[in-house]
């Protein structure tokens, strides 16, 4: 398209708002992919400029234009059961530890960064065969910045491929198959609350309280050191007094910052307030 192409100072100033906005870094080594799907979008609108464009973003209907730009720059990669492993120590080891400290209140759990929710449901699952007999009240929060896949995750509508990781026990028990698909059950869906949320939004995250578990897995990866640590700080606010942190397995909150202990359970570690 003639005349939109972003050249490195417009890179720079669109990564700059874009991390300002979201906590995620966009480097130089990211230009292809940003450029790529901004100068779409610009195409889409018709500005013949970046200025312009840019203009647009951050004054005429700011919200919506950085909502579309988001949804199409994050990265949505998920699958049911992801890190089965650390999964297994939370249904084993911690649930149980949470459940003795309850007294009566209700199990609160949060997948923050959920995408299409396959970790939220996963989690609801889990829930429900450590705690379903046992009448314990839980429910599980799951957040994303992005709209579209939030609009997925209430379908709750799956493929092959996201479930691949599925116990085939629970696959017959919590899906049902259309001959194409999988849909999430009914009792799964209820126990899974889906919002909207901006970790960086600060008022918002203060909003977030009570939870004994946060799932934050592979999203502090987009962030840089400053914005993961204030996320960090978000969720220490957010959980209850032993409330554990898990993180992907190629996350450490040791590195973002000394404020959660370390926990070594027998299958993975895990980080508690
Ligand atoms: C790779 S997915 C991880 C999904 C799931 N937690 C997992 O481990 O399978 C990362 C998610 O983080 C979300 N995300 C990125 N920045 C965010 C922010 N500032 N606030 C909330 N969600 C964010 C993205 O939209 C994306 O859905």
């Amino acid at each position: 398209m003639s005349g939109a192409i972003l050249n490195a100072a417009d890179f720079t100033r669109l990564a700059e708002f874009i991390y300002q906005k979201t906590g995620i870094r966009f480097g130089a080594d990211k230009n292809y992919y940003v450029t790529k799907r901004v100068e779409k979008r610009m195409q889409e609108l018709g500005f013949k400029s970046f200025s312009l464009y840019f203009n647009h973003l951050r004054f005429h209907s700011a919200k919506r234009e950085l909502e579309f730009l988001v949804n199409s720059l994050t990265v949505n990669e998920t699958y049911f059961f992801r890190e089965y492993m650390q999964l297994k120590c939370f249904a084993e080891e911690v649930i149980p530890l949470l459940a003795q400290n309850l007294r009566g209140s209700k199990l609160k759990v949060w997948s923050a960064g959920c995408s299409t929710g396959e970790e939220p449901y996963t989690l609801a699952i889990i829930l429900l065969e450590m705690l379903g007999d046992t009448g314990m009240h839980f429910e599980v929060h799951g957040t994303d910045i992005n709209t579209e896949a939030l609009k997925s995750a209430e379908r709750a509508y799956y493929g092959a491929r996201a479930v691949k990781d599925v116990p085939v026990d629970y696959l017959q028990k919590y899906f049902r198959f259309d001959g194409n698909g999988y849909w999430v059950r009914p009792d799964v869906k209820k126990r899974v609350c889906l919002y909207r949320l901006n970790l960086m939004d600060r008022e918002a995250m203060e909003r977030m309280s009570g939870f004994h578990a946060v799932f934050c897995r592979n999203v502090l990866i987009y962030f840089d050191d400053h914005s993961r640590r204030e996320v960090a700080l978000g969720f220490y606010r957010s959980l209850e007094p032993g409330g554990f942190i898990f993180l992907g397995h190629s996350e450490s909150m040791s590195r973002i910052t000394p404020i959660f202990k370390l926990r070594r359970f027998k299958e993975a570690i895990i980080y508690q307030k």
